[in-house]
């Protein structure tokens, strides 16, 4: 056979398995909203830079007459590529192809292409659209889940896994996205459940629709399964492309540097943003806009436990973690779930490399029986471990009520803070001056002739003594009391005198955090 008979053998087959699990399947994608997992991955990737792997695998699945099928690619396309120019690895789940059910050839592929990913430490970004098991191959599907598990475990917080969930989601097949760093919904396409409505019927009589069990608003406000909700796959594909730019491939790479651009002043400024009196809220995301080059601020898990605000922005060009608590929000309390949404990007960070700034303005941890019984205790506790044990520089601004075990949480000097910083208007202190009056001053009030007049007094008393940032100060934990204007010169000094930190954690296997 001449090269050119050959050649055009190997575009039949290739045109062949490009067609996916046939034209009707291919309509019933269309119909339901999706994009085929093909054009995912070319609408991701740059454009021309796909290259892909094991298109002619062949499934492995002998019973059921499933010998007979052709399942092209076995239902899942791997390759790699380059998102702004950045190499990554990836796979997406073909759902037009039995589907879209993870067999053991299937498995093996996507296994394939995290090795690969593992290797030559790029990231790895996995679409997920998939039935789940492949019901037909029995055991052979469930080992399959178990080394992609094993995998995203060994690749956690050595490169970066992205889970893009697009289509069911359901049973073992949800682990490996809640493995990853990073998850990306889109609304009416994405699901996610363990056990679907139907088996919760059999099972415990409750009636619920796939949307309202596992839709992708469940995720991003309820659960907090998932970081980034997009109202289409285009747009989650662009939220895609933005923090890849942020983050850097590996654990042994610094993100990129961005040229400098200063913050967009006109539209973000500290004076007008923060309010004169002490019990009014205020947005800390104009705040952190007000600091960061061009006032771009990438926020993640925007939609959940919304009393911490935490993203990526840049200082002179380079990646920083912001960790913020929002004062429009629960006044910015620390809770379950704000502690877990906090610790989890504090590692995330501290694996990669990225320095973390925290803004600091909240009355404490969250009281209340509900929180008590959930586990505040336990919850909290992961913002101190995550805190402490993360070594890359750690930049602390108290702009407001720094008070109890939320002064010490948000990164103060005793969980080992580089610098911390304070604004004039802070409060640093056990409590705020009505509660702390209320207590140590409780027999002075009461026998008072004028118990009102006198709690009043005795309030203001404590606040002229304890609610500043000059106590602190005085003993040295805080390093500069700075005016709000300075705070970006101040961090950005900050971080070129924190670069060449080297902290080295004491000798252990692991710690064991309370997860
Ligand atoms: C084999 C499957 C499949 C599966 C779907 N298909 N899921 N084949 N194994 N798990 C096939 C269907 O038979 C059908 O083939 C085609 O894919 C499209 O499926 P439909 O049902 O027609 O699509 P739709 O109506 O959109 O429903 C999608 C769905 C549903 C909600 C995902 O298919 C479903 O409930 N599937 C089963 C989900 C599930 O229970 N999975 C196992 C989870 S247990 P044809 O040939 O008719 O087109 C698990 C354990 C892992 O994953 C544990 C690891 C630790």
């Amino acid at each position: 056979m001449s090269l050119r008979a050959k050649t055009n053998e190997l575009k039949r087959r290739m045109n062949e398995a490009f067609q996916g699990g046939g034209e009707q399947a291919l309509e019933k994608q269309k119909a339901s909203g999706k994009m085929t997992a093909r054009e995912r991955i070319l609408a991701l990737l740059d454009p021309n830079s796909f290259h892909e792997y094991d298109l002619f695998v062949k499934h492995a699945g002998q019973d059921f007459d499933m010998d007979k099928k052709y399942l092209p690619g076995d239902g899942v396309i791997t390759g790699t590529g380059s998102i702004n120019a950045w190499p990554v690895c990836i796979f997406a789940q073909d759902f037009t192809v039995a589907g879209g059910s993870l067999g053991f050839m299937h498995a093996k592929k996507i296994t394939k292409i995290m090795d690969h990913a593992m290797k030559m430490k790029v990231p790895l970004i996995g679409i997920n659209d998939s039935g789940g098991a492949r019901i037909q191959e029995g055991v052979n599907s469930l080992a399959g889940y178990g080394e992609i598990f094993y995998r995203n475990t060994q690749a956690s917080g050595v490169i970066p896994q992205i889970s893009v969930i697009l289509g069911p989601c359901a049973g073992g097949a949800v682990y490996s996205p809640a493995l990853t760093d990073f998850v990306f919904v889109v609304d009416k396409i994405s699901k996610m459940f363990i056990t679907g409505p139907e088996v919760i019927k059999t099972v415990l009589g409750e009636e619920i629709s796939m949307e309202d069990l596992g839709g992708a608003r469940v995720h991003a406000e309820i659960t907090g399964n998932a970081h980034f909700f997009a109202e289409s796959e285009e747009e989650c594909f662009n939220q895609i492309k933005r923090l890849v730019s942020f983050i850097p491939w590996n654990n042994d790479k610094k993100a990129e540097l961005f040229p400098k651009k200063a913050p967009k002043s006109r539209h973000y400024k500290i004076e007008s943003i923060f309010p004169t009196n002490p019990m009014t809220p205020y947005d800390v995301r104009d705040v952190i806009k007000a600091l960061v080059d061009d006032s771009d601020f990438f926020e993640i898990h925007e939609n959940w436990a919304a009393n911490i605000v935490v993203g990526f922005a840049r200082l002179d060009g380079q990646t920083i973690g912001f960790v913020a608590n929002q004062p429009m929000v629960l006044a910015g309390v620390l809770d379950v779930d704000s502690s877990d949404k906090a610790a989890r990007f504090i590692r995330y960070c501290d694996a990669f490399n990225i320095p973390l700034v925290t803004l600091v303005d909240l009355p404490g941890y969250l009281p209340g029986i509900d929180q008590e019984h959930a586990g505040v205790i336990r919850h909290g506790a992961k913002v101190l471990y995550a805190y402490s044990e993360a070594t890359v520089p750690k930049l602390t601004v108290i702009l407001r009520k720094a008070y109890g075990g939320g002064y010490i949480a948000m990164c103060s000097h005793h969980l080992r803070a580089d610098f911390v910083l304070a604004w004039p208007t802070a409060e640093i202190a056990v409590m705020g001056p009505e509660g702390a009056a209320n207590i140590i001053f409780r027999t002075e009030i009461k026998s008072s002739d004028n118990p009102d007049e006198t709690r009043k007094k005795l309030i203001e008393e404590y606040r002229q003594k304890f609610a500043n940032p000059y106590v602190a100060a005085a003993y040295g934990y805080v390093d500069a009391v700075i005016e709000p204007s300075e705070t970006r010169n101040f961090l950005i000094h900050s971080l070129t005198l924190a670069q060449n930190k080297n902290e080295i954690a004491p000798k252990k296997k692991h710690g064991v955090p309370p997860f």
